[in-house]
């Protein structure tokens, strides 16, 4: 995985956009930023006071190469009416570093290492370090399918710790859980209501916001048959975009097929897609992951729940559909009405 958090002290390269261009947004100069978070969706920039980091007012939109306000607006994140209005008091101690580096201590503000390191995934490391056998390590793959996702979850989720505050501090990450722990000791996942459209939810329950892969994929059937993210994440690096094992084309294929009892349940794959070979209609990630997670401004991520959300449910809750979302120009009624014509779907669920 990439890193996130980089001292461009050491890197003044990861700063992408160009500082020497004023911007009204922009009230900082480059000697104020102590560390750049973010390299692939957006980038924001911290300042040191003391022995805290906080928030730079903007942040840069990487896909459309733009500056944007940065602070976090009252109505949205759980924590906000617990810190005050201003960036300058709104520590990323309590509020980001947890998941963006190894081992801080909310005591002594001090990390092992910035980043997703090793000890993140594997568990504490020193006894490994004096003893090199598989029985001093965890090895995820090892795990039952709840720890095993859970190793992921602990980051890749929107949720609050159960002991909040924390001698006078309200922390946004599982604090005090270490991987060879039970996460739900120490967590919980953002709460939702059926029907309710909220900052982190769409009604059906399907994320609304970035970083809730794990708030999703808990949702699958794919998760209760044993599945974990790493069944298609290979987090050690690969060629692929988001480190996936195979590109989306042939991943999903490993599993399904045809023939294969996990289906799709009809004699060819483009049977079961209406599209063509070949067609981006016709890949699995089109109709079961839609882009309609947000990142930043109009730039999404894709769902985890792997559930087909219909065009009828984007008309009755506003959870926004795949098929419409490709063809622009089309009505959720003629999605649905092609629908129906669908066989071997079944009528009765694509309302
Ligand atoms: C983000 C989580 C994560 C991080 C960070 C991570 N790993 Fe892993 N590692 C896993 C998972 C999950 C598995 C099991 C599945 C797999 O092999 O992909 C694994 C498997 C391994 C294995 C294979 C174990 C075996 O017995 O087959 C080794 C070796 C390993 N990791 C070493 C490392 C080292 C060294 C680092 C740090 C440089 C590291 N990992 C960082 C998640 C992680
Ligand atoms: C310590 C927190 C942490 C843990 C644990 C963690 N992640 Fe991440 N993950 C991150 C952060 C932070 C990023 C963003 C990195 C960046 O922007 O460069 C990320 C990014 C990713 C990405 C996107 C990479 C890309 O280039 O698009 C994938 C996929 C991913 N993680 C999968 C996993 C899986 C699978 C596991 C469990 C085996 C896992 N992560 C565990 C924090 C974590
Ligand atoms: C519960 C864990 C967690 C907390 C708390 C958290 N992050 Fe992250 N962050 C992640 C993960 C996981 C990702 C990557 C996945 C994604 O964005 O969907 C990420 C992604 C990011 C990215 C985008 C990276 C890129 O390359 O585009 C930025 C910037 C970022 N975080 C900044 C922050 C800041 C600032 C805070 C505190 C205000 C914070 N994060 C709090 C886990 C966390
Ligand atoms: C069945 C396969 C599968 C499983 C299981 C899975 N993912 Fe993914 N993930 C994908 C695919 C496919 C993409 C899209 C990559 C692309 O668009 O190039 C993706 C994308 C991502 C991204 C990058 C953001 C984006 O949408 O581009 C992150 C982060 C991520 N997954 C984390 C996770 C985590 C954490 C879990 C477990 C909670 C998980 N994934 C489970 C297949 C899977
Ligand atoms: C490692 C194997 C594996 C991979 C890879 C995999 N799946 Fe699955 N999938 C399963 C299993 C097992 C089931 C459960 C089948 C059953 O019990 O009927 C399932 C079920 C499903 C279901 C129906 C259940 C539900 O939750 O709606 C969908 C849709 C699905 N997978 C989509 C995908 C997509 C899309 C991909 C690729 C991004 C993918 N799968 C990759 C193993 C896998
Ligand atoms: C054009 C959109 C579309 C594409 C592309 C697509 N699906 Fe589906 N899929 C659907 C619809 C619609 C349903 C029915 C949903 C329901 O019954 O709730 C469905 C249901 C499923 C199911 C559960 C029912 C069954 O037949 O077993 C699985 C599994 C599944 N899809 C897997 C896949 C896989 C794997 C791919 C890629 C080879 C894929 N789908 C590509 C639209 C699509
Ligand atoms: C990733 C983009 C994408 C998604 C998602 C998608 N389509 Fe398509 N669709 C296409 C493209 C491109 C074509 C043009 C012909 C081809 O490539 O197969 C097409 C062609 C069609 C056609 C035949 C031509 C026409 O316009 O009448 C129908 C009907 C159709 N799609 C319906 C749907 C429905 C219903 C869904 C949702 C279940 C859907 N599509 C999802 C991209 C998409």
């Amino acid at each position: 995985m990439a890193n996130v958090v980089t001292d461009p002290h050491v890197r003044p390269d990861v700063i992408i956009p160009d500082l020497s261009k004023p911007d009204p947004a922009v009230t900082f100069a480059r000697d104020d930023i102590a560390f750049v978070y973010g390299t692939k969706w957006k980038q924001r920039y911290f300042t040191k006071v003391g022995d805290d980091y906080f928030p730079l007012g903007a942040q840069w939109d990487i896909t459309n190469k733009v500056w944007r306000p940065y602070l976090v607006a009252p109505n949205t994140d759980w924590w906000v009416p617990f810190y005050p209005a201003q960036n300058s008091g709104r520590p990323t101690g309590p509020l980001c570093d947890g998941c963006h580096s190894v081992n801080y201590d909310i005591k002594t503000k001090k990390v092992t290492e910035w980043n997703v390191g090793c000890e993140k995934c594997h568990g504490p490391g020193s006894l490994h370090v004096q003893r090199r056998t598989a029985a001093t390590i965890v090895n995820p793959a090892k795990l039952d399918y709840v720890h095993a996702n859970d190793v992921c979850i602990q980051c890749h989720s929107q949720g609050q710790p159960l002991k909040n505050p924390i001698e006078g501090r309200y922390y946004d990450w599982p604090t005090g859980f270490h991987v060879g722990l039970d996460l739900k000791d120490f967590w919980r996942l953002e709460d939702h209501k059926l029907g309710e459209t909220t900052f982190t939810h769409f009604a059906d329950g399907t994320a609304h916001k970035n970083r809730m892969q794990g708030n999703d994929f808990v949702q699958s059937l794919m998760y209760t048959r044993g599945i974990t993210c790493f069944s298609c994440h290979d987090v050690h690096g690969t060629q692929n975009n988001a480190d996936l094992i195979k590109p989306p084309a042939n991943l999903c294929l490993t599993c399904h097929g045809p023939n294969s009892p996990n289906g799709p349940h009809a004699p060819t794959v483009e049977a079961h897609t209406h599209h063509r070979a070949g067609s981006p209609g016709n890949e699995c990630v089109s109709c079961h992951m839609p882009r309609i997670e947000q990142e930043i401004a109009n730039v999404n991520v894709r769902s985890h729940t792997f559930r087909f959300i219909t065009p009828g449910m984007t008309e009755r809750d506003k959870v926004p559909n795949a098929c419409t979302g490709c063809h622009t120009d089309r009505t959720n009624e003629w999605a649905t009405a092609e629908l129906k014509q669908w066989t071997p779907h079944s009528p009765w669920r694509l309302d």
